[in-house]
C-alpha cells in the first residue's frame, strides 16, 4: 500500500512487514524519513532532522545552504551545498554540474511498469504490488527525473529506478545516476558485503561503518567476482536472528557502485547504481535514459528474514516464471572429465553410465566448434566441428536423447578469439580503442555488443546450432571482462555509454534467446561465478557458483551467495577431489553440492567403484527431497569461517518436513557433540525421519544432537525428516 499525506506532504509505501516514507520539504526537495517495521502513521515529521550549524532559527530554506549537509536527503541534489555523494550529477550545457530537481507531480497506481530493455523483478497480477511514481525537474535545464518505487504486497521489497529525460532545449551529459538513495540517521552500523576472486567468490565479509565514504563496486564492466552488488547495512549486534539489517541488490550486471558515505553526524548514506567510474550519457533535447532496477529489503530480526524474502523475491518476481517450482534436469557436465579431449564415443560411454546412475542430462562444454581444442581459439566461430565429433551436432543430440537423457551446451556468446574466422573477417568487432593495442585475457576479446549488428549475427548463429541440436539446455558462459572500452560505431561523445550499452546487448540478446527457445533452461556463468547477480538470473534460473567445487570451499561460497540469492540460483556439482588439493568423501561433495541445483562434473567412468555405488541413492534423494532446496526456506546455522560445525536447513512452506546438513570441516579430537537448535519448525508437531522421531519444540528449543559421524576431516550429516 502506498499513501501519500496531503497535508504533510508524506508518501508511506508499506512492503509486506516494513514501512519507507519520504517527504517533499518546503523546497520541493525529497527529504527521507523512515526505513524499517510496518508504521501505521504519516505522523514522522519528528524524524525529519534540521540541524544548522549557525543556530539561526529564520533562515530560508530555498536559499539556506548550512542545513544541507545535515538533511537525510531521498534524492540527493549535487552542488548546492550538501557535501555528500549525490543521487545524480548532469553537466549541463554551459559546462556546470549543479542537479537539483525539484517536486513537481506524482501519481499512484497498481501493479508495476516493466523497464524497457532491462532485466527487473515483476508482478503476475497487479494486486501484487502498488507504484509510486514522482517526478522532479531541474528549474534551470528542464532535465527531469522520474523516479520510480513499486512497494510489494507480500515482501519487505522495495524496487526503484530513475529514468533521466532532457526536456531542455540543449544536450546535457549524465555523469552519474545512482538507482537509489537512502539516508540513515544511525550510529553503530556495519556494513557487510561479498568481495572475492576466482574460485573464492561473494566471501562475507562485516566491518564497522566509519567516518567517510566507501565504495563497494566494480568497473570491470561485468559485476564481476570481486565484488557483488548485494550489500547490507546491520545494527552492530545483528545475527542471524536478531537486529535491523537491511539490504539492497541491484538488478544489473554491468558496472555498479554501492556507496556508503558516513559523516560525523552519523548521516549514512547508501546509494546504489551504475558506476559514475567511465560512465557519461549524452542527452539530446528529448532523450532518455533508465536506470537499472535497485531493490531494497529490510529485516528487524538479523540477517535470516532478509535473506528468505530475497529468496522468495527472486523465486516469486524475478526469474522466468516457468523455473519457479519445475525441478531442474539432474546433469553431468562434461568439462571437468575432459576438458577439449572427447569424440562422440567417450560422450556416449559417458551418457550412458550417467543414465544408468540416474542422471537426466549430459551438458556438453566448451570445445565442440570451429577449432577449437585448447583455449587459445576460436571463439565466435559457432559452427559444430563434425569431425571432431565423429558426427553433425543433430546426430550427437539424437544419440543422447535415445539413451534417454536431454542434451545441453556451452557458448560463449559475448566472445572472440584473435585467431577465429570472425575475428579475421571483421576485427573492428572487439571492444578496443583506436591506437592502443588490445589487452587480451584467456586469449579472447570481448565482441561490442554495443552494436546491434553484431548481436544480430550471434543470435542467428547460436539459434541455428540451438535448432539443430534440440538443446534441452544452454550454459552461457564469459570468461574476460573489459579494458579499453571504447568502439568504432558511436562517435566520440558517447564513448561513456559503451559499457552499459554493451550490456543493453547481452540483455536483449538473452530476451531473444529466451523468447525463440521458451523452454529451454539456461545456466549463467562467467569463469565461474564471475557474473552471479539478479540481472543475469532473470534470464537464467541457475548460474554457475565458480569453478571451484572443492566441498570445504564451497561451504564459504554457497554461505555468501545465500544471504541474496536462494539456493536454486547456486549451479552446485559434484566434483573429483582436485581443487584444493584436498579429500572430501563423496558424500560431503554431494551434502554440500545438494544445497544448488545439484548435478556431476567428473568422469563417472573413471570414479572409485564404491565412489560409483552412491551416484545412484544421490539421485535418488534428489527426487525425493530437492523441492525443499528449491522452494523451502532456508536458515543457515553456522558461519564457515568461525564455527565448528557448517549447517543449514530447508524447510518445507507449509512445515511439513526440513532437510538438515551439517558438515564438519575438520577433525576435532575434541569434539564431543552438541546440540544444534533447529529453526522454522511447526512447534506442535514431531518430525520422523523414519529412524528417529523428535518433539519439534526439543528440537527448537533444546536442540538435535549433533555428532562427528566418523574419522577424518569433512564428515557430514544429511536429515530428511518429515512431520508425523
Ligand atoms: C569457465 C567455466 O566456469 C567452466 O565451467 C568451463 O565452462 C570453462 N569456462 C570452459 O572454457
Amino acid at each position: 500500500m502506498i499513501i501519500f499525506d496531503e497535508s504533510r506532504k508524506i508518501f508511506r509505501l508499506d512492503a509486506g512487514n516494513a514501512s519507507y516514507a519520504f517527504q517533499i520539504d518546503t523546497a520541493n526537495r525529497l527529504r527521507h524519513l523512515y526505513w524499517g517495521p510496518a508504521l501505521d502513521t504519516t505522523d514522522l515529521e519528528s524524524q525529519n532532522l534540521q540541524r544548522d550549524f549557525s543556530v539561526n532559527p529564520d533562515f530560508d530554506p530555498n536559499l539556506c545552504a548550512s542545513p544541507r549537509m545535515t538533511f537525510l536527503w531521498e534524492f540527493a541534489p549535487n552542488d548546492i551545498g550538501t557535501y555528500s555523494p549525490a543521487t545524480a550529477i548532469v553537466r549541463n550545457a554551459d559546462g556546470n554540474t549543479v542537479t537539483d530537481p525539484l517536486y513537481t507531480s506524482h501519481r499512484i497506481f497498481a501493479g508495476k511498469p516493466r523497464l524497457a530493455g532491462l532485466p527487473a523483478t515483476y508482478v503476475d497480477s497487479d494486486d501484487q504490488a502498488e507504484t509510486l511514481e514522482i517526478t522532479l525537474v531541474d528549474a534551470v535545464t528542464k532535465v527531469e527525473f522520474l523516479l520510480r518505487y513499486t512497494a510489494f504486497r507480500d515482501l519487505p521489497v522495495i524496487a526503484r529506478s530513475i529514468q533521466v529525460t532532457n526536456k531542455g532545449d540543449k544536450p546535457v551529459d549524465l555523469l552519474k545516476l545512482a538507482s537509489m538513495t537512502t539516508d540513515l540517521m544511525y550510529q553503530k552500523l556495519d556494513v557487510c558485503y561479498l568481495d572475492g576472486y576466482w574460485a573464492k567468490e561473494r566471501t562475507f565479509h562485516r566491518e564497522a561503518v566509519q567516518g567517510g565514504l566507501k565504495v563497494l563496486g566494480s568497473t570491470r564492466g561485468f559485476s564481476g567476482s570481486t565484488m557483488n552488488p548485494n550489500v547490507m547495512l546491520c545494527d552492530r549486534n545483528a545475527t542471524e536472528d536478531y537486529g535491523r539489517v537491511y539490504g539492497v541488490l541491484f538488478v544489473y550486471s554491468g558496472n555498479f557502485a554501492v556507496e556508503v558515505d558516513q559523516n560525523a553526524l552519523y548521516r549514512t548514506r547508501l546509494n546504489l547504481g551504475i558506476h559514475p567510474e567511465g560512465f557519461t550519457w549524452h542527452l539530446e533535447p528529448g532523450e532518455s535514459f533508465q536506470s537499472p532496477e535497485a531493490l531494497q529489503n529490510v529485516s528487524d530480526q538479523g540477517f535470516g528474514p532478509l535473506s528468505r524474502a530475497w529468496h522468495d523475491l527472486i523465486r516469486q518476481h524475478l526469474i522466468n516464471p516457468q523455473w519457479r517450482t519445475a525441478q531442474r534436469p539432474l546433469l553431468c557436465n562434461n568439462w571437468e572429465a575432459m576438458h577439449f579431449d572427447f569424440n562422440r564415443e567417450k560422450l556416449l560411454t559417458l551418457a550412458k553410465t550417467a543414465k544408468a546412475n540416474g542422471i537426466e542430462m549430459l551438458v556438453l562444454d566448451d570445445g565442440w566448434f570451429g577449432k577449437r581444442d585448447n583455449e587459445r581459439c576460436a571463439l565466435g566461430d559457432w559452427t559444430p566441428n563434425t569431425e571432431k565429433l565423429g558426427c553433425s551436432i543433430g546426430d550427437l543430440s539424437d544419440a543422447i536423447h535415445a539413451i534417454g537423457l536431454k542434451f545441453g551446451l556451452w557458448f560463449e556468446p559475448e566472445m572472440i578469439s584473435e585467431d577465429s574466422d570472425l575475428f579475421r573477417a571483421h576485427p573492428d568487432w572487439a571492444i578496443q580503442t583506436p591506437g592502443r593495442p588490445l589487452s587480451y585475457h584467456r586469449y579472447q576479446y570481448m565482441l561490442d555488443f554495443s552494436r546491434k549488428e553484431i548481436v544480430d549475427y550471434i543470435f542467428e548463429k547460436i539459434s541455428s546450432v540451438i535448432e539443430e541440436a534440440k538443446l534441452d539446455y544452454m550454459k552461457w558462459d564469459a570468461n574476460r571482462q573489459m579494458t579499453e572500452v571504447g568502439s568504432f560505431a558511436w562517435p566520440a561523445e558517447r564513448q561513456g555509454e559503451i559499457a552499459h550499452r554493451y550490456m543493453l546487448g547481452v540483455y536483449d540478446l538473452y530476451e531473444r534467446i529466451t523468447r525463440r527457445f521458451p523452454t529451454m533452461l539456461i545456466e549463467g556463468c562467467s569463469a565461474g561465478g564471475g557474473r552471479f547477480d539478479a540481472g543475469i538470473l532473470h534470464y537464467s534460473p541457475q548460474i554457475w557458483t565458480s569453478d571451484n567445487s572443492d566441498a570445504f570451499d564451497r561451504l564459504a561460497i554457497q554461505y555468501g551467495t545465500s544471504f541474496a540469492y536462494p539456493c536454486s540460483t547456486m549451479g552446485a556439482h559434484v566434483a573429483r577431489n582436485w581443487f584444493a588439493q584436498r579429500y572430501s568423501p563423496i558424500q560431503t561433495r554431494a551434502a554440500v553440492a545438494f544445497a544448488g541445483t545439484f548435478g556431476y562434473e567428473l568422469d563417472l567412468n573413471a570414479m572409485p567403484p564404491e565412489e560409483l555405488a552412491e551416484v545412484k541413492g544421490q539421485c535418488d534423494f534428489y527426487h525425493e527431497c530437492h523441492h525443499l532446496v528449491d522452494q523451502g526456506d532456508y536458515y543457515r546455522l553456522g558461519n564457515p569461517f568461525e564455527d565448528r560445525v557448517v549447517a543449514w536447513m530447508h524447510v518445507a512452506k507449509d512445515k511439513s518436513e526440513f532437510l538438515l546438513t551439517v558438515v564438519f570441516p575438520r577433525l576435532d579430537h575434541a569434539y564431543t557433540g552438541q546440540l544444534l537448535r533447529l529453526p522454522g519448525l511447526d512447534l506442535d508437531a514431531s518430525y520422523t525421519d523414519g529412524t528417529h522421531t523428535w518433539n519439534a519444540k526439543m528440537l527448537a528449543y533444546g536442540g538435535m544432537d549433533i555428532h562427528d559421524p566418523g574419522y577424518g576431516d569433512q564428515q557430514s550429516i544429511v536429515i530428511h525428516a518429515k512431520r508425523v
